[in-house]
This record gives C-alpha cells, sequence and structure tokens, in this order.
C-alpha cells in the first residue's frame, strides 16, 4: 500500500500504540477521583498536557483537550463571541476547514456579520480586505495556519498585527501546520490555537486548544469540573494519553522529517510535472506546506483518477476528506479562482513521516499511464 493521504489522517505511530495499550490495561481509574488510582490518571493526563504544550511552546494551564480539531474551533469561536457578547461581528477565510466555516454559518444564523476574506489565486488571505472590515465591534479573527488543500500558509504575523489595532483576538486553526511547521504560540502571538492528535500519529478523537492567559471564553460544554472547568465530561484518558505520546515524539523529530519528506514531495510533484502534461498545480508555490500537493488534470473527473489509483493500493484524495462524499466542487479550489470543472478535477496528494522514495517512485511509474487511460476514453477536451 503506498498512503498519500496523510492530510486526512495519519497511521498511528507504533511507539504510541504501545503507550496506550500500556495505558489501557494499567489504568482504568478516572482522573476526577481522589484515591490513588484516581490519581494515578490525573498524574498522567497532567504529563500529556505539558507534552502537548511542550510543543506548541504553551504552559499546561493554557492546554484544553477536546474531542477533535472541530470541536476546538467550534469552542474557540463560539467560546470567545459569547464570552463578548456586545461584540457582533466574526471574521474569517473563504478558504477555511469545515470546522470554522460551518460554525460561521451557525453564526449568521444567530444574527452575527461574518465576514469571508477573499484569497488571491495562491490562497492567501486578502489583508487590506481584513483592515478594511474590522472594526470595534469585530469579536474574533479566525484564519487557518495552512490549508488543508493546497498547504498555503498565510501571514498571521501580519494578521494579528492588524487584529492587534483593535484589540481583537486572534484564533487559528493549526491542525495541518502542526508536525510539518515550527507552531509555537509565543512567537506567532495568537490567543486561541487549535491542534489535533490525529494528524501527528496520535489516535483520533482528540484534540487541544490552545487558550492564551485571560483570553475572555465561555465554555462550550457544561457539566462537570473537568478541563478547568471549561471543557466538561470524564476525560478520553487512553486518547490524551496517546496525544501526549505523539507530541512527544514530534518534537524529537519533526524537523528531520520535514527536511526528508520535503525532498521527497518536490520528486513527486517536479516528476508529476515532467511526466503529465496539461496539469494545473494549485497553491503558493513557496509559501507552502510542501507535503501538500495539489494537481487539477484538466478534462478528467477526480474521483475516477482516485478509484484507479486505489486499484494499485495508492491511496490519495480529491480536495479534503470532509467534502469527498459531495458532489460540489471544492470551495477552496473555487475560492482561489478556478472554474468548477478543473477543481473538480483535482487531487491532493500529503506526505507523512512513513512515505519513503520507494513510494513515490510507484506513483510516478503508475500515474501516467493512469491519466493517459482516462483521458482517452474522456468526452472532455482538455482546456485549461
Ligand atoms: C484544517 C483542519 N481543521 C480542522 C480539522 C478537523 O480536525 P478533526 O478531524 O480532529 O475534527 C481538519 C481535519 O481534516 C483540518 O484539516
Amino acid at each position: 500500500m503506498v498512503y498519500l493521504d496523510n492530510n486526512a489522517t495519519t497511521p498511528l505511530d507504533p511507539q504510541v500504540a504501545e503507550k496506550m495499550s500500556w495505558f489501557i490495561r494499567e489504568h482504568f481509574g478516572n482522573p476526577s477521583s481522589l484515591y490513588p488510582i484516581g490519581r494515578k490518571v490525573k498524574e498522567l493526563l497532567t504529563e500529556a498536557r505539558e507534552q502537548v504544550a511542550a510543543a506548541i511552546g504553551a504552559h499546561r494551564s493554557e492546554v484544553i483537550f477536546t474531542g477533535s480539531g472541530t470541536e476546538s474551533d467550534n469552542f474557540a469561536i463560539i467560546g470567545v463571541l459569547e464570552a463578548r457578547p456586545e461584540k457582533k461581528q466574526f471574521i474569517t477565510s473563504a478558504i477555511e476547514h469545515p470546522a470554522v466555516l460551518e460554525t460561521a454559518r451557525y453564526l449568521e444564523r444567530k444574527g452575527y456579520t461574518v465576514h469571508y476574506l477573499p484569497v488571491d489565486r495562491y490562497g492567501l488571505v486578502d489583508l487590506n480586505y481584513l483592515d478594511a472590515v474590522i472594526s470595534e465591534d469585530t469579536a474574533l479573527v479566525s484564519v487557518m495556519m495552512a490549508n488543508n488543500e493546497i498547504g498555503t500558509i498565510q501571514p498571521l504575523e501580519e494578521i494579528i498585527r492588524i487584529a492587534g489595532r483593535y484589540g481583537v483576538p486572534v484564533h487559528t486553526d493549526a491542525v495541518q501546520a502542526f508536525g510539518k511547521l515550527e507552531v509555537n504560540v509565543r512567537k506567532l502571538g495568537v490567543d486561541l490555537l487549535t491542534v489535533s492528535s490525529h494528524k501527528i500519529y496520535g489516535p483520533k478523537g482528540v484534540g487541544a486548544l490552545y487558550v492564551r492567559k485571560g483570553t475572555p471564553l465561555q465554555p462550550f460544554i457544561h457539566g462537570g469540573h473537568q478541563e478547568f472547568g471549561l471543557r466538561a465530561g470524564t476525560e478520553n484518558t487512553a486518547g490524551i494519553i496517546g496525544f501526549g505520546e505523539a507530541a512527544r515524539i514530534l518534537q524529537e523529530r519533526w524537523k528531520k522529517d520535514k527536511d526528508r519528506l520535503e525532498k521527497l514531495a518536490e520528486k513527486l510533484k517536479s516528476g508529476l510535472e515532467q511526466k503529465i502534461s496539461n496539469i494545473v498545480f494549485n497553491g503558493h508555490p513557496e509559501k507552502r506546506v510542501k507535503t501538500t500537493i495539489n494537481f487539477a488534470y484538466p478534462g478528467l473527473e477526480a474521483e475516477a483518477i482516485l478509484l484507479a489509483l486505489a486499484t494499485k493500493e495508492i491511496y490519495v484524495s480529491t480536495g479534503s476528506a470532509c467534502s469527498e462524499e459531495s458532489e460540489e466542487a471544492s470551495h477552496v479550489l473555487l475560492a482561489i479562482g478556478l472554474r468548477p470543472e478543473i477543481a473538480r478535477s483535482a487531487i491532493r496528494m500529503s506526505l507523512g513521516r512513513f512515505n519513503s522514495d520507494q513510494d513515490v517512485e510507484m506513483v510516478l511509474e503508475v500515474m501516467p499511464g493512469i491519466i493517459d487511460q482516462l483521458r482517452a476514453i474522456s468526452p472532455f477536451q482538455p482546456e485549461v
């Protein structure tokens, strides 16, 4: 199998699996219990919190565990807006993950004004637009650090500078940046930041939200006192322990992985460009998570390419996993200006820790033939 869909999810690191399996076997206590078996689990949760905090340059008291990246995004946005009820405006970008975009639509239905920052053809947000719409009435700006479909890295520093002039807090969805770029909350200067365990070789169903001390935030799930009283519910203990271990391993090796994987990704990208004519690269040439490679194959349907590759046990994606089941073209590719029929032909390949040179060679060997075959039977004339 050649797995090239690491932006959708990553395989569990064997060391993480080992740690989780040890934990599940040895520790069943409730971390809220006061006797020793509960205390021990609490201690292990604190250790995991420290590991995740260390990986993003935060203090452990600023890290709240949640049930997913999606929940962290919802929590950040709704939590901040509800804490500042007098402010009725929210600003985000047109190419956010549905975890943010659908939350924005929900807010619109609740009567909030939402501004969606447009992007250029590379996916970079329009800072002038931000400057024009931000006001004293803005409760929060939320712009992702790196895009999941095309990898484009947003100018967060500039966004934070503009928001700062109005005292507006900034949230960033760093789910796709974490593990691939340096994510340091202090250096970035963000107020809230989302990460998710299953994108860094940890288990699924666990995320975290960084909340800078002093940021007003209303609890989102009500109940017990867990997670500093901000996210009630008995913790997903094994998931959190696994997330902590994944974050620890990440810190040890992400830079080395990055160098190796970027070279591999470049080989894949330039190989595809050389071997297949008439393809359209999507994303910023430089300001991009380099391991995310998105090409459109005009005249073809992405799904046909995906299925043909799957018969060879090569797994890739059309746009994002979340929009895969919908017939619509990717909102990200439409926002960067692609025509719907071109957007519907786009395939994303995303590399990760367990990919090798052989994986890339295999794709470069198989892909040109698949595209030729599909083009031969395609009723559409490729037109870029
Ligand atoms: C940018 C981005 N944000 C949020 C999420 C959602 O994270 P989770 O799958 O943990 O809910 C994803 C997952 O694909 C993502 O790519």
